[in-house]
């Protein structure tokens, strides 16, 4: 992996910083990312375009880890912001992401998201519903507000990690249905309220996406489509946002293509589908979330007990778990790891890596293989820094790990460690609210 070596006391050591080190001045578990890594992947993104010579922005979706220091990281690098909801606007602003860069997504937004996001200023509101368009007129108009907006439409291309399905008519909850004249709707909707701007199209067609193949079916549905919205109502899109979903390496299995390639690939069709069409080539906007920080992310947990049901398995299990990292639970998510302050040792056992929570479904890898594992060691499972945290949780009442930054070589906690304190702070009890018992 990019910027992870074995150091001199064979630790596994991220951009410079010793995890085992690390494990120990923080405990775990422990979230630790390289910003270096994010970086240089948000250049090869930008990069890629600039190459293209095309208008861009590169926005990235926060829901994948938001905090206040990773939006001041993007801030720094010049990327956009894709909010889905009032916590991460908040958040954004918190960091003080310049609004202008900020879009909101989301297939239901209540008046009270869509308020806060119309006077904060942000850039594009990406229109995902009849419901919310009328709340955003009338709260525009109440306002005295202008809002640029995009319209989101499932395009008809679904794709999944190996494969894309065509379908005519898509089954989301997301967007503006194609097929049945609602996203014309829409646009003409748009089109007529004086307070509302309509600078293109949104669409995104999946994640863990490993080919370039669904991205440009996608272009070409949309352009077919866009054909005939310029008909129809004379719309001619200044943007045409693709999403998100460039694939990351989780495990060996998994072969990511390197991100110039899913640049190049969409540049290409869109600027084919324009000039065959007679469009003017549009700005286009992407949406990576995972593909920014999924492979910067590593987490540190401790070895804790061990079960060993002779002639079928061991159970290693660590201090965190589906609290942490719910996606091998929820998706069957596949990972690897290797023991921090072993990794130069010989790989003898295969173990099966289990979480602290009280549910069987807690496996954070099956059949891994290690040095032998003892209690106190510290195992780093790798590519976590996509919907770890953000889909972390208090399940067991188990407190959220903090986490840490390295910068060359040098770690900044921008995460504190959940305290019981924190996770009973909201809590009243019925003594003080002076309930009766019985
Ligand atoms: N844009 C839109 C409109 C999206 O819905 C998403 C992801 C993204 C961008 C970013 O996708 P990415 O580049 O990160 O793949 N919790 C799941 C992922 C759900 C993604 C939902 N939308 C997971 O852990 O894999």
């Amino acid at each position: 992996k990019n910027n992870h070596r074995i150091n001199e006391h064979g630790h596994l050591e991220i951009n410079g910083a010793d995890t085992t080190r690390l494990a120990e001045k923080y405990g775990t578990p422990l979230y630790v990312y390289d910003m270096e890594d994010i970086c240089s992947r948000a250049e090869a993104f930008k990069q890629a375009f600039e190459e293209e010579g095309v208008g861009y922005q590169v926005a990235y979706a926060s829901k994948a880890f938001s905090c206040i220091a990773i939006i001041e990281l993007m801030d720094e690098l010049g990327l956009s912001l894709d909010v889905v909801s009032g916590g991460e606007l908040y958040t954004a602003l918190k960091a003080e992401f310049p609004p202008h860069r900020i879009h909101f997504h989301g297939n239901n937004k209540t008046p009270d998201e869509i308020e806060m996001a119309v006077k904060a200023g942000i850039g594009c509101f990406v229109v995902d519903n009849f419901n919310e368009l009328t709340w955003l007129m009338a709260i525009t108009d109440a306002l005295d507000t202008d809002m640029n907006v995009l319209l989101r439409i499932t395009p008809g291309v679904e794709a999944h990690t190996h494969e894309y399905i065509s379908t005519g008519q898509e089954d989301s909850k997301f967007g503006f249905d194609i097929t049945s004249g609602q996203a014309e709707d829409a646009i003409v909707q748009v089109q007529d309220h004086s307070r509302l701007n309509l600078l293109g199209v949104h669409c995104h067609i999946g994640s863990q996406i490993f080919e370039t193949t669904g991205f440009v079916s996608a272009v070409r549905e949309v352009f077919g489509h866009l054909d005939q919205w310029r008909a129809a109502a004379g719309f001619v899109p200044e943007v045409v946002n693709l999403g998100g979903g460039f694939g990351i390496r989780y495990n060996e299995d998994d072969e990511p293509l390197p991100l110039q390639s899913y640049v190049k690939a969409m540049v290409n069709a869109v600027k084919e589908e324009a000039s065959a069409r007679k469009f003017p080539v549009p700005e286009i906007w992407i949406e990576p979330g995972r593909a920014l920080v999924g492979e910067a992310g590593t987490t540190l947990y401790t070895v804790g007990s061990r079960k060993s049901i002779p002639g079928v398995r061991d159970y290693i299990s660590v201090d965190g778990g589906m609290t942490d990292n719910l996606r091998p639970a929820l998706y069957q998510a596949k990972y690897e790891a290797v023991a921090a302050n072993k990794a130069d040792q010989d790989r003898t056992e295969t173990v099966s890596i289990a979480g602290k929570c009280c549910e069987s479904g807690d496996m954070l890898i099956w059949d891994l293989t290690v040095p032998e594992l003892n209690q106190g060691d510290v195992l780093a499972v790798t590519s976590t820094g996509a919907y770890g945290y953000s889909m972390a949780n208090n399940y067991n009442r188990i407190a959220r790990p903090p986490v840490v930054f390295i910068r060359h070589g040098e770690d900044q906690c921008v995460i504190q460690r959940e305290t019981y304190e924190n996770m009973t702070s909201l809590d009243r009890s019925l003594k003080q609210i002076g309930a009766q018992v019985q």
